[in-house]
């Protein structure tokens, strides 16, 4: 599977880290690469846009919280972006929402559970059945 992960200047330290830990995924690196302070939306938008042009089929954003890179996310249709601190959020956004971005709190959680929620969104799979139906009216909104 192809993933692109991105991160602003909160995110950048996380990003390095799970690019680290799993090396055997070909990571597309979107940015940013220096503690220089950017701006989240951007680096929501190339990730965006390279799921959204079927470049990479999923995609991870982190800023220092996770929240304004998710927001800026869910602005493009088509993008599902989930924002979780814990296993269970993590595991149902593949399960039930067939997230397609996980973002994430650089400054919110510890490596053990960051790993953790990055590995069940790699490995879970998307449940479909009725929630197919509900993802299809999202994506009618
Ligand atoms: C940047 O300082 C910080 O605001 C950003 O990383 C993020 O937390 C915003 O939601």
């Amino acid at each position: 599977m192809q993933v692109g992960i991105a991160a602003d200047h909160g995110g950048l330290a996380l990003k390095t880290s799970i690019k680290n830990e799993f090396k055997a995924i070909q990571w597309q690196d979107f940015g940013t690469s220096s503690d220089e302070s950017v701006d989240y939306p951007d680096y929501a938008q190339v990730l965006c846009k390279a799921i959204l042009n079927e470049e990479i089929e999923r995609g991870i954003l982190i800023c220092g919280t996770g929240i304004g890179i998710s927001i800026a996310a869910n602005r493009f249709k088509g993008i599902r972006a989930a924002l979780c601190h814990d296993a269970f959020t993590a595991e149902m956004a593949r399960r039930h929402n067939d997230a397609n971005v996980l973002a994430l709190g650089g400054r919110v959680l510890d490596l053990e559970m960051a790993f953790r929620i990055v590995r069940l969104f790699l490995d879970t799979e998307f449940e479909g059945g009725r929630h197919q139906r509900r993802v299809q009216k999202i994506e009618q909104i």
